[in-house]
């Protein structure tokens, strides 16, 4: 495949502008945070007949100052100060515009494989089975100790670049495989080197609650006696470290209970990182109910909630700071599970709905968010359009990067996707197929794929 990956800053001598012509449609998702009715509407502009009606996207120093109709937006720059001749010029020939998707769940960083699992699943063993008898997220932790930071970051490298590939230009990296304070810390600063080498970012979240590691699991009060050494030990020292902006914890019966999820929770938000979690992914759990009380900033999976769980999903979105519902279904389909999660009871009841990968070894090893939009229309039942505002702008505010990121909107950061489609619409109706044509990051090209 003759791909073009541009690394780095911009190069010396490029124009500061950058100015995108000749698409069919662009899908802004202008207007903020998405729930009820509103998750189906993109915000969509299309071509008409006159060239003065030609929808176009402007950006300068990596940050969008012209979004809108020909003659509107060329007056626009015009009136700013900036001189047409200096923006580059790309040509989205007939293609569709949207904003750089969000991935705002993935286990980006792990060591080993887990490649014989699948068909011990396939013979009908359970996940958390697996996980009981040492297998599952256990054996990828014995081989992430064992990988060196050199391994992670090229693993971690090489991912990204397909994410990259597939749209993304902004994700969250959870740590988790590690479950001691020395690999826990190194892959958040794995994480954290890779979004700064760019030019996807990375925004890295501290999972220490995600297993209770091997060292602990003969002993009967090995699940507290972990909780209390992630508590003590392991936040104090990621807090320090100062890479991890978020705390997830595996909330689930058999894991971790919501009284102990909670107690990490709270004792991460002391030290300023702020409270999202994998909630009720198998069964319900208490987690949707920890996530509201806390004022979660996001309660992931939600396969199984109970009816308190979401009657306080839906208390929180009426509130000042809704919890962000991030359905994984890529991760249920890779489960064989036929139990997803409630989707149109949460969009019907005006939960804002986000969409990850959960990029994992174990469930869902795939770096494709069009997938994952796939999946969401076909076993979530979500329109085309809802899946896209749950990959933008409501995946940046999963990330509360809402004001930076998510939608084509003057002043946001000038990251966007040109699809080899004529309409947003068709996005997650080819699965398998690469439809991404390029890829602009902060106003820059770093990726061309042929058509
Ligand atoms: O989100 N559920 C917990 N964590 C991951 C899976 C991790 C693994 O199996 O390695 C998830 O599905
Ligand atoms: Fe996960």
């Amino acid at each position: 495949m003759a791909l073009r990956l541009i690394e780095g800053g911009r190069e010396a001598g490029a124009p500061p502008g950058l100015l995108i012509h000749g698409a069919r449609e662009i899908a802004t998702l202008a207007g903020g945070l998405r729930r009820g009715a509103s998750q189906d509407d993109v915000a969509a502009l299309q071509a008409g007949t006159g060239q003065a009606a030609e929808p176009l996207v402007a950006s300068w120093d990596g940050r969008i100052v012209g979004v809108g109709r020909r003659d509107e937006v060329l007056a626009r720059l015009e009136a700013d100060g900036r001189p047409l001749a200096r923006f580059a010029r790309l040509d989205a020939r007939g293609g569709t515009i949207t904003p750089g998707l969000v991935d705002p769940h993935t286990h980006l960083l792990f060591g080993g494989s887990r490649t014989a699992e699948l068909r011990l699943r396939q013979r009908g063993a359970g996940y958390l089975e697996i996980l009981g008898a040492g297998g599952g997220i256990l054996s990828t932790v014995a081989a992430t100790r064992a990988a060196s930071d050199d391994v992670l970051f090229a693993h971690g490298r090489r991912w990204l670049d397909e994410m990259l590939a597939h749209g993304v230009t902004t994700i969250e990296a959870k740590s988790g495989y590690g479950l001691d304070v020395a690999t826990e810390i190194r892959l958040l600063d794995v994480a954290d080197r890779l979004g700064r080498e760019g030019p996807v970012d990375v925004v890295p979240t501290f999972l220490g609650a995600h297993a209770v590691p091997a060292e602990l699991r003969h002993r009967p009060d090995g699940t507290d006696a972990y909780v209390t050494s992630v508590v003590e030990e392991q936040l104090p020292a990621v807090a320090a470290h100062g890479r991890a902006r978020f705390c997830d914890v595996f909330c689930e019966t058999g894991v971790f209970s919501a009284e102990q999820s909670r107690r990490v929770l709270e004792a991460g938000a002391r030290l300023g990182l702020r409270p999202r979690l994998h909630a009720d992914e198998l069964a319900p759990s208490g987690g949707a109910e920890l996530a509201a009380a806390l004022g979660a900033v996001s309660a992931d999976h939600l396969a199984a909630p109970s009816e308190a769980g979401l009657d306080a999903l839906v208390r929180a979105a009426e509130g000042e700071r809704p919890v962000v519902a991030t359905l994984l279904p890529a991760t249920t389909w890779y489960l064989m599970s036929d139990h997803y999660a409630p989707a149109r009871t949460l969009i019907e009841r005006g939960v804002p709905v986000a969409l990850a990968t959960d990029f994992n070894p174990g469930t869902s090893p795939t770096p494709s968010l069009p997938l994952a939009m796939t999946a969401a229309c076909l076993g979530l039942r979500m329109t085309p359009a809802e899946a896209l505002a749950a990959v933008t702008i409501n995946a940046a505010h999963a990330l509360e990067l809402g004001g930076e990121i998510g939608s084509l909107e003057i002043g946001k950061v000038a990251d966007l996707v040109v699809w080899n489609v004529p309409s947003a619409e068709e996005i997650p109706l080819w699965p398998g197929a690469n439809l991404v044509r390029t890829v602009v990051k902060r106003g820059r090209v770093v990726l061309e794929r042929p058509d």
